[in-house]
């Protein structure tokens, strides 16, 4: 099959991936420039556990080709992370148990990376809007939604103390 390339910037980084026109942008991500902690599972626009952000939405990776990605400004949860240790949003997790076997957890801080990015101070039910597409199979999202406010609260106190 006839390959394209792709250019794109990816973490803030110009890159060009060669793909297959059928290939998802996910899989791209991954296979072409091994960022791997982009998680597929149903592959079929469902779980949103390969949620990333695309020219500042969050889009489902499974569901967007990767040559529609020529010129776009992608963030994958490598980019949402810290070179070294936990962004403020992964600690949280850690510290509420909002994670269990993990695999819906890069999805997951995508989708909260992107509502704390526009909403430092969201309420419950932004929270709950915001992660309504994505599903976890065993934490039952109580613990999600502990972190999750506590990084509200947090950043309330922040605001607070200025
Ligand atoms: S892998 Fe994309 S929504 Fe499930
Ligand atoms: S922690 Fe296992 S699916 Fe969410």
């Amino acid at each position: 099959m006839k390959k394209h390339n792709v250019n794109l910037n990816v973490n803030g980084r110009e890159v060009m991936m060669q793909v297959e026109p059928r290939q998802s942008l996910g899989d791209a991500l991954r296979g072409e420039l091994g960022l791997t902690g982009t998680h597929l599972g149903c592959e079929h626009g469902v779980c949103g556990a390969c949620t990333i952000i695309v020219n500042g939405d969050p889009v489902r990776s499974c569901l967007m080709l990767a040559v529609q990605a020529e010129g776009a400004e992608v963030v994958t949860i490598e980019g949402a992370s810290p070179a070294i240790g936990l962004s403020e949003i992964q600690e949280a997790l850690r510290e509420f148990h909002g994670l269990q076997c993990g695999f819906c957890t890069p999805g997951m801080v995508m989708a909260l990376h992107h509502l704390f990015s526009g909403n430092p101070q969201p309420s419950e039910p932004e929270i709950r809007e915001a992660i309504s597409g994505q599903l976890c199979r065993c934490t039952g999202y109580q613990g999600i939604m502990n972190a999750a406010k506590a990084v509200a609260a947090r950043h309330r106190l922040k605001n607070v103390q200025k």
